[in-house]
C-alpha cells in the first residue's frame, strides 16, 4: 500500500501517517516539506537517490544535505513563469544570502539565473563560481567604498541605497565609464511576517525614504558618473500574501514614470524577493506561479496606462528556490525527561548550525531517517547542544521512539540555515553535500579544529 507522509513523500507501509497534502506532483517546490526526490525505501529516508543514513556516515554528522533536482526545478519554475506570464524581457536573481557558496552559486548561474549578493563576499564567492558580472546585482545599506570599488571594477550592477552611497559613488566612478545603478527606495508597503525580516515598511534601514524621491532622481539626472539604470524594492520575507507584491508592482510603474518626468529613462525594475515556503503543515504560500503571475500582470496593465514601454523585469527569490531543497541531518544523543513537563531529545547541532528558531521563533518539522514508518507516539523537544537554554530547534516535535544514534532530519534548511551559521562554542561549521541521482558531491567541507583556530593570533608574550 503506498500511502503519504506528512511531508508529502511516498512510502510503502501500514502505519497511518498523518498528511499536509494528498500527494500531488504539480505542487510547487515552497510548497513542500521534504525535497521533491525524497523517498522512502524499508524504512529509510532517500534524498536524490542516497540513503540518508549512509550520508551521515560517509561524510559525518551534523550534515546539511542539498538536493540538486528540487533547487533547479524552483529555478525553472521562476524562469518558466516569467516566460509565459511577461512579455518583456525578465531575468530572475538567485538572493545569495539565502546560502551563498560556490556550488549554489553555479547551478543557479547553469539554471540561467543571476546573482543578487549583499556583500563583497557574496560577489567574491559568486565571481569565482563563473557568474558573470552583469548579471550580479550589489545590495547593502552600508558598503564600504572597498565593496563599491570592487563591484565597480568588477562591472556588477549597484543597487544604491543612500545619499551616503550615492556620493560615494560618485568620486570612485572617476573618469571610468559610468557605474551602472539601479536605485533602492522604500516602498511603504507592509506585510506580515517577523518584523525582523520585513523591509518595506517606512521604518526600514533599507532604500531612500520615498519622500525623497524627486531629489534622488534629480540628482542622478544630473551624474554623468552614474548610469542609473532602474528602480529596486523588496518588502520582505516569509511572506504568503499576495496583495503586497501587486501593490509594490504598481507603485514601482508609478516610480520609472516619475523618473521619465526628470529625463530618467528607466529600463529595469527589480520587484525583490519575499515568497514564503511550508515550514509545517499549515504553511500555505502561494506556489511560485501563482507568485509570478500577478506581479506581471500589474506591471503590464499599468505599464499600458502609463504608456511606458515594459521594463525588464527583475525579481531576487531566495528562500523559496533553496529552502525546501535543503535539509539537515543530526544524530540523536542524550535526552532528558521532565516529568509531567516534556522531553528533551538532544542533537550534534543547534543553533550555531541553524538559527533561525532562536532568533525568528521559527518552527521546523523533523522525521527521523532510519525509522520512517514507525508510528509517530512521542511528543518530544528536539534541544541543540550549546550552552545556552533557549538553543531549542523544534518544541513538540511529534517523532517516533527515537534512541542514542537515530538520524534526524530537519526538513526546510536549505535557505538561511548554513548562511547564518556560526562557530558558537567552537563548534565546526557542518559539512554540506549535494545529491542528485543517486550520487552525493561535497560542496562545504566539515570545518575541522584546525579551521577553528585558523584566524587566532597568540602574541608572543602570550606563549607559555
Ligand atoms: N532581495 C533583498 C534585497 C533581500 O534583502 C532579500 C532578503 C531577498 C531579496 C530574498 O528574500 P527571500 O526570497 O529569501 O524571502 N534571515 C532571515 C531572512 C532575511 C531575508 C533578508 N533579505 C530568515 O532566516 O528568515
Amino acid at each position: 500500500m503506498v500511502s503519504t507522509h506528512p511531508t508529502g513523500v511516498k512510502h510503502s507501509g501500514s502505519q497511518y501517517l498523518p498528511q499536509k497534502h494528498s500527494t500531488n506532483s504539480n505542487l510547487s517546490p515552497n510548497q513542500q516539506l521534504l525535497p521533491l526526490t525524497a523517498r522512502v525505501h524499508h524504512d529509510l529516508l532517500e534524498i536524490g537517490g542516497c540513503d540518508v543514513t549512509t550520508l551521515v556516515q560517509q561524510f559525518g554528522s551534523p550534515l546539511y544535505i542539498l538536493d540538486e533536482e528540487t533547487l533547479r526545478s524552483a529555478c525553472q519554475q521562476y524562469r518558466n513563469a516569467f516566460k509565459q506570464y511577461y512579455k518583456g524581457e525578465s531575468q530572475v536573481l538567485y538572493a545569495s544570502k539565502a546560502w551563498n557558496c560556490l556550488a549554489v552559486c553555479a547551478i543557479a548561474n547553469s539554471e540561467g539565473l543571476g546573482i543578487d549578493v549583499a556583500s563583497g563576499g557574496e560577489l567574491y564567492t559568486a565571481i569565482t563560481a563563473g557568474v558573470s558580472a552583469e548579471k550580479i546585482y550589489f545590495h547593502g545599506n552600508n558598503k564600504s567604498r572597498a565593496e563599491l570599488l570592487y563591484a565597480i571594477e568588477s562591472g556588477a550592477n549597484i543597487v544604491a541605497d543612500n545619499w551616503y552611497e550615492l556620493q560615494t559613488l560618485v568620486e570612485l566612478a572617476g573618469k571610468q565609464q559610468p557605474v551602472r545603478i539601479l536605485l533602492r527606495l522604500t516602498p511603504g508597503i507592509d506585510c506580515h511576517t517577523h518584523e525582523y525580516i520585513r523591509t518595506g515598511h517606512l521604518d526600514s534601514k533599507f532604500g531612500f525614504d520615498p519622500g525623497d524621491l524627486d531629489q534622488v532622481f534629480a540628482f542622478v539626472s544630473q551624474q554623468p558618473a552614474l548610469n542609473c539604470v532602474g528602480v529596486h524594492a523588496h518588502i520582505g520575507s516569509q511572506i504568503f500574501e499576495r496583495q503586497p507584491h501587486r501593490d509594490l508592482a504598481a507603485l514601482m510603474v508609478q516610480w520609472l514614470t516619475k523618473a521619465a518626468s526628470y529625463g530618467l529613462t528607466l529600463t529595469e525594475l527589480d520587484v525583490g524577493g519575499g515568497l514564503g515556503i511550508t515550514y509545517i503543515e499549515s504553511d500555505d504560500p502561494p506556489s511560485i506561479e501563482e507568485w509570478v503571475k500577478p506581479i506581471c500582470e500589474v506591471i503590464e496593465e499599468a505599464c499600458a496606462a502609463e504608456n511606458l514601454p515594459l521594463p525588464k523585469l527583475l525579481s531576487e527569490p531566495g528562500r523559496s528556490l533553496i529552502a525546501t531543497a535543503g535539509v539537515t541531518a543530526y544524530t540523536i544523543g542524550s535526552s532528558k525527561v521532565v516529568p509531567d513537563i516534556r522531553t528533551y531529545i538532544a542533537v550534534d547541532g543547534g543553533l550555531s548550525d541553524n538559527p533561525r528558531p532562536i532568533t525568528y521563533q521559527s518552527v521546523y518539522r523533523a522525521v527521523v531517517a532510519n525509522k520512517m514508518s514507525a508510528p509517530l507516539t512521542e511528543t518530544v523537544t528536539i534541544a541543540g547542544k550549546h550552552c545556552e537554554s533557549g538553543d531549542i530547534l523544534i518544541k513538540n516535535a511529534q517523532l517516533p521512539k527515537t534512541e542514542p544514534g537515530d538520524i534526524l532530519v530537519v526538513m526546510g534548511t536549505g535557505a538561511y540555515n548554513y548562511s547564518m551559521a556560526s562557530n558558537y562554542n567552537r563548534l565546526p561549521r557542518p559539512a554540506a553535500v549535494l545529491v542528485a541521482n543517486g550520487e552525493a558531491n561535497l560542496i562545504l567541507q566539515r570545518e575541522t579544529y584546525q579551521d577553528l583556530i585558523r584566524q587566532d593570533c597568540l602574541p608572543e608574550r602570550l606563549k607559555s
